[in-house]
């Protein structure tokens, strides 16, 4: 698509979140805060261990409690129409299949009986022998066939001939840890089935309203006609409410048990560890082959990963090293190994996070052994057209964004040599890192426009605000699209009673729903004119061809970050990050930078906080919880800033912007660890970085 928009005015205003009033007073609802007349509470049964069956329920003494309405075990649960994901297929079976997993569950008049009632459950268990460790050499390690998805690996060239050609050779492997999504809204459904009409009602804490409706029609054999799924707000998802997960089922199997009444589940924190995604362990071997002017002649990444057996979910983080820089020999692979673990899944920029934390990581330490400044070294490997594809680039600014960000930092005139900087107590080091994450755009997201007797717009179509500021940037767009103020503009999200739309995920939710608005509006305007009459309306699907294919289509940035860390505590603090972004048009500059802001928050903390420790005893995860899964508070966040710069990628979506909530988070690790090991000569390659493994 080529055809611009008419000069933007609406886009590219820092206009604050329409709904944000609302939040802060408490007038946003939630999932969780629907009025709902008459609800009851769901509180489940976990596992307790991490392989093996269900032997027998009793659950005599729960039921005996004073306002407990039902007990669901596998033995009275509902027979489901379609567990082919076996994610869903809950209470269906005596098998369990990793720790936490639901085996049971209470609903009650009230949380707390519904929660005492769920410990005075008796579960007997047949225990087996468990596999919950990945190892790089783990004997079920195999090669995810991704069906109509990327390759598993690729091959260019003479990887081998090139390896042993090489001058300088940095050859490394890099870990990361299992971590976990803690969106400050728990994932949460109110379930109600309505048994006379056959319909089947979630206010649900989800990206994706459509997706889960889907889903869950299909689960119960429904017709998506019976379904409604509602999520007018949602406190953030990073991935983990990208698709239905099984308390989803579970409430709704508990609302078909007890019709008429909405059954309210949220789960706890605690819960959250076991049963919403989670980022796998990834275990990654880089070599990087270069001549003597840091040229790459030859990248080979290699990386390993967990899955459960219930379900395959593969991260894919080695995918970065094929469009990242030019190098004529190139091998990329995954291996994976499925254990007895939850379902791992999506958790913001799944695969580029973990694996641009080890390409990035790796970079630094050839620009050390190749003597050469790493912006320079990241400079000179830039490929003119796509390594992958062959294709041109719609919009590369790598090189822009490392120089102009170079600057705006003070990068230059580091001394290069580790451990050099002291002041008093503390060494100072600076690190940086690329960023990059490709556009991807979902087809097949409607929209419909009606003028109405108001003289304003309604645009509707069920897309998600995750707190990402969908509401406010949709209008941006349709505002522009129409011709229109943004006050012309009402806004209709968050309920399947709209037309279809794709996921909040990937970073692609404004460019997809976005076309949808613009196509519609283009619609709207053909039909009717520019004097369209009260009552008019138009709908419209982005079209399949919105991406132009002839190019490669990404978004990149640049990441730099300063590092103090303490002589004698090994206590790390980062005083200062900057991040320099070209992600096309920017739709609103305050809410977009938020975005980069928050990416940035939690790829700093992917490198010196985030970690889920499994027990390998039990399986379960054993600081699940904010005691002791760290994240950064205010005080870890120091003088953080981003930028980007100005642009237009009509090659992207007619609205000339690329997605950007995923791009803050890729790099930023690799920055901040690179920026320790200038700081003490200490190269951590197990994130995170903590203060007993620099001592
Ligand atoms: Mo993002 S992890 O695709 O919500």
């Amino acid at each position: 698509m080529t055809e611009t928009t008419s000069q933007p005015r609406a886009m590219g205003r820092p206009l604050a979140r329409l709904e944000g009033a609302d939040k802060v007073t408490g007038r946003a609802p939630y999932a969780y805060e629907h009025a709902l007349e008459d609800p009851l509470y769901l509180h489940p049964v976990l596992s307790t261990f991490a392989r093996g069956r269900v032997t027998g329920v009793d659950a005599s003494e729960a039921e005996a409690l004073e306002g407990v309405r039902a007990v669901l075990t596998p033995g009275n649960a509902e027979r489901l129409a379609d567990t082919e994901d076996r994610e869903f297929a809950v209470l269906q079976s005596d098998e369990v299949a990793f720790h936490g997993q639901f085996v049971a569950a209470v609903v009650a008049d009230t949380p707390e009986t519904a929660r005492q009632a769920a410990g005075l459950v008796r579960v007997d268990y047949e225990r087996s022998q468990h596999d919950v460790v990945l190892t790089v050499d783990h004997e079920g390690l195999y090669r995810p066939e991704s069906e109509g998805g990327p390759a598993s690996d690729t091959e260019q060239g003479e990887v081998e001939e090139a390896l042993e050609r090489a001058e300088f050779l940095v050859d490394h492997t890099y870990s990361t840890p299992t971590e976990h999504n803690n969106p400050m809204e728990p994932h949460t459904t109110v379930a109600l089935w309505e048994e006379e009409a056959g319909r089947l009602t979630l206010y649900d804490s989800t990206q994706g309203v459509h997706v889960v409706r889907a889903s869950v029609a299909a689960v119960f054999g429904l017709e998506l006609e019976q379904v409604r799924v509602v999520a007018p707000h949602v406190g953030g998802g990073f991935g983990s409410k990208g698709e239905a997960h099984a308390h989803d089922v579970l409430a709704a199997m508990a609302a078909r048990a007890l019709p008429g009444r909405p059954v309210k589940f949220a789960l706890t924190r605690q819960q959250m560890f076991c049963l919403v995604g989670y980022r796998t362990p990834t275990i990654q071997r880089v070599r990087l082959g270069a001549d003597r002017e840091g040229r790459l002649g030859v990248l080979v990444h290699d990386s390993v990963e967990q899955t459960s057996t219930v379900k395959e979910f593969p991260e894919q983080s080695a995918m970065c090293s094929r469009w990242m820089y030019a190098a004529p020999h190139r091998r990329t692979t995954h291996r994976m190994a499925a254990l007895d673990v939850p379902v791992n899944f999506w958790m913001r920029a799944p695969g580029e996070a973990p694996g641009m934390y080890a390409l990035e990581a790796a970079m630094d330490e050839l620009a050390q052994a190749c003597g050469l400044d790493p912006v320079e070294l990241r400079v000179r490997n830039e490929p003119e057209t796509d390594p992958q594809s062959g294709n041109p680039w719609s919009d590369r600014q790598l090189v822009r964004c490392l120089r102009e960000g170079a600057e705006r930092f003070g990068w230059y005139g580091r001394d290069p040599a580790p451990g050099a900087r002291r002041e008093g107590d503390w060494l100072v080091g600076t690190g940086v890192a690329s960023a990059s994450y490709p556009h991807l755009f979902n087809p097949g997201s409607v929209a419909h426009v009606r003028y109405g007797d108001d003289g304003r717009y309604e645009v509707g179509i069920g897309a998600v605000d995750i707190g990402t500021g969908s509401w406010t940037a949709l209008t941006q767009i349709a505002a522009d699209a129409l011709g229109c103020s943004a006050d012309g503009v009402r806004l209709r999200i968050g309920d399947t009673a709209l037309p279809e739309a794709s996921v909040a995920g990937g970073s692609s939710g404004t460019s997809s729903w976005g076309t949808a608005i613009v196509t519609a509006a283009r619609a709207f305007r053909a039909e009717h004119g520019d004097s369209p009459a009260p009552g008019a309306s138009a709908r419209a699907s982005a079209a399949q061809d919105t991406v132009d294919e002839g190019y490669a289509v990404y978004s990149f940035g640049a990441h730099f970050a300063e590092v103090r860390v303490h002589s004698y505590t090994g206590e790390i603090r980062v005083p200062r990050m900057f991040g320099m972004f070209s992600v096309g048009r920017v739709v609103n500059p305050r809410t977009v930078r938020s975005q980069f802001l928050g990416g940035m928050v939690m790829g700093m903390s992917m490198a010196l906080h985030e970690e889920s420790f499994r027990d390998p005893r039990y399986g379960h995860i054993a600081n699940g919880d904010f005691a002791e899964y760290h994240v950064p508070t205010n005080a870890d966040v120091g003088d953080l800033r981003v930028d980007w710069l100005e642009g237009e990628d009509l090659r992207a979506t007619p609205m000339g912007s690329r997605g950007v909530g995923e791009i803050g988070i890729v790099g930023t690790a690799a920055a901040v660890a690179n920026a320790v090991h200038h700081a003490t000569g200490v190269r951590v390659r197990d994130l995170p970085v903590t203060p007993d493994k620099v001592l």
